[in-house]
């Protein structure tokens, strides 16, 4: 699934066998510093590049993000049904085609969030999760996964001093955010070669330094 964009001149077997484009996901705990971070890699990678985001994306999508994120009260396992329906709109609707078109998509937040979140944080078994992930992914992985990490109490004072609305998740508890990480840090741990760890807490352009870092990595394989 890897692209015959942005290759290196040197690059010429790589640019013959692939036939794909290239499928960035990003990730971390609240306040990390995401949106930043793909809109820079975005802008740094030109016109070829599809941003998107999770839940969401697609018009259906967007309408089920609206549900998850202001229903007070919702059950873990509601969370997760309403996100796998959320990305396999997302996939079928978006990614594909503009995979198959040989975009580069920018997707933040994927299918290492549920694992973080409705597994670590939620408590979902998470060979259920792993599971449902490749149903409605048709099993797409992406190529190449950012993880901001960063401690979640910096996070959230982060977001706390550039916003005043708080959603449903940035309302929880410290030690669900705490959760979270953990999660994060094993999906590194267990998918090395996919799976970047970034360190957030270091200033906007030496984090985004190190993703274009990765990304040339990544393209010279
Ligand atoms: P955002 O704030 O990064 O736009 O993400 C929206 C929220 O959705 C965020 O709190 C994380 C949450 N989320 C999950 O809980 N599970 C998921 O699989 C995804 C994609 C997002």
């Amino acid at each position: 699934m890897k692209g015959t964009l942005h290759m290196k001149p040197t690059s010429p077997i790589r640019k013959e066998k692939l036939k794909h484009g290239i499928f960035i996901t990003f990730e971390g705990v609240e306040g990390a510093g995401k949106t930043t971070q793909v809109q820079r890699l975005a802008a740094a990678l030109g016109p070829d590049v599809v941003l998107t985001r999770e839940p969401g994306g697609t018009p259906i999508a967007e309408r089920i993000r609206h549900i998850f994120l202001t229903s007070d009260g919702i059950t873990t396992m509601t969370e997760l049904l309403l996100l796998a329906a959320a990305r396999a709109q997302h996939v079928n609707e978006l990614i594909r085609p503009a995979l198959a078109a040989n975009k580069i998509v920018i997707c933040d937040r994927f299918i290492d969030a549920t694992v973080a979140y409705q597994g670590y944080r939620g408590g979902i078994d998470l060979a259920l999760i792993h599971q449902l992930n490749r149903v409605v992914t048709g099993g797409l992985t992406p190529d190449l996964t950012f993880i901001l990490d960063l401690p979640p109490e910096i996070g959230l004072q982060r977001k706390q001093r550039g916003e005043t609305h708080r959603d449903r998740l940035e309302r929880e508890p410290l030690d669900r955010h705490r959760k979270v990480r953990k999660g994060y840090l094993s999906a590194a741990k267990a998918d090395p070669d996919r799976v970047k760890l970034i360190d957030a807490a270091q200033s906007a352009d030496t984090v985004h330094t190190a993703i274009l870092t990765e990304y040339h990595k990544y393209l010279s394989q």
